[in-house]
């Protein structure tokens, strides 16, 4: 414990070290180590193919991997998904997922319902209190999507049937339930246009204020920077610079591997 103190990562909520993923002969990350403390925005960026994905599918356990994660000063390198959830690590997507035959507010109850649930036996014996907890969800349902700016017009409708800004919020509530720790955010601004951006952008501060600790790989480049704290910049699986934003954007290495390439 204290050799971790000493280290100077007494404030990381969420610490990564050595992070290696290969897909047979492939190697997609390599070495890649960072940390992120409660209440700051840690931005990834780097080129399509970087290896940026697979360093949120190493940190969740969803691929294989060499290196560890630790959350809190827990080691919880080997605590699967769920469980990870479970602790207030959670992740967002490249692409939206929903359950396409739930409403907007129905996949919002689903997604926090593991923290109201009641058991099996409870909801038989006593059945008032399953109808507590629902409404107990229901509430904390809406009062979620109107922290994440989803109108109550769309709280009924299908996700399929919500614009696509609307979804990517949508994602952005499911994820994180009733309260995460860390947030882990694959591109949540890709394909929004400019007003939808500044409202992810307000969204995404709020959300440090809340003390939440935010990982966010980003590829438009305006936002990311205007919100970040610091960036990590991940080049052919490989940590190629890290720094605050002003550093990032004057680092050669950085425009070095961003220029000349179809990103
Ligand atoms: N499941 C997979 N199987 C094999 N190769 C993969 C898989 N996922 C990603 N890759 C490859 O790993 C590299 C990194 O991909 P990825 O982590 O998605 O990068 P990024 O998110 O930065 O675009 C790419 O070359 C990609 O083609
Ligand atoms: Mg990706």
């Amino acid at each position: 414990m204290s050799e971790k103190f000493n280290r100077g990562a007494e404030r990381a909520l969420l610490r990564v070290e050595h992070l290696t993923v290969q897909y047979g002969a492939l190697v997609a990350l390599r070495d890649v180590s960072w940390s992120v403390s409660a209440g700051e925005i840690l931005g990834i960026i780097g080129p399509n193919g970087a290896g940026k994905s697979s360093c949120f599918a190493a940190v969740t356990n969803t691929v294989a991997h060499v290196g560890q994660t630790f959350l809190e000063d827990s080691d919880v390198s080997q605590t699967r998904t769920y469980d990870l959830a479970s602790l207030g690590l959670r992740r967002t997507f490249q692409h939206n997922s929903f359950f396409g035959e739930l409403t907007v507010l129905q996949n919002t109850i689903a997604a926090i319902s593991r923290e109201f649930s009641v058991s099996l036996a409870a909801s038989i014996f006593l059945p008032w209190r399953e109808s507590v907890s629902r409404r107990q969800a229901t509430q904390a349902a809406s009062q979620s999507l109107e922290f994440f700016s989803i109108a109550s017009q769309y709280h009924d409708k299908l996700p399929g049937d919500i614009p696509y800004g609307v979804q990517r919020l949508l994602s952005l509530a499911l994820a994180y339930g009733t309260g995460a720790k860390a947030l882990l955010l694959d591109e949540p601004a890709a394909g929004l246009g400019g007003g939808d951006m500044k409202q992810l952008a307000q969204i995404l501060v709020e959300l440090r204020k809340r003390k939440v600790a935010l990982v966010i790989i980003e590829h438009h480049m305006d936002l990311i920077m205007s919100i970040a704290d610091r960036i990590v910049m991940i080049d052919q699986g490989v940590m190629l610079a890290t720094g605050t934003p002003a550093e990032i954007q004057s680092d050669p290495k950085v425009r070095e591997a961003y220029l000349g390439r179809d990103e």
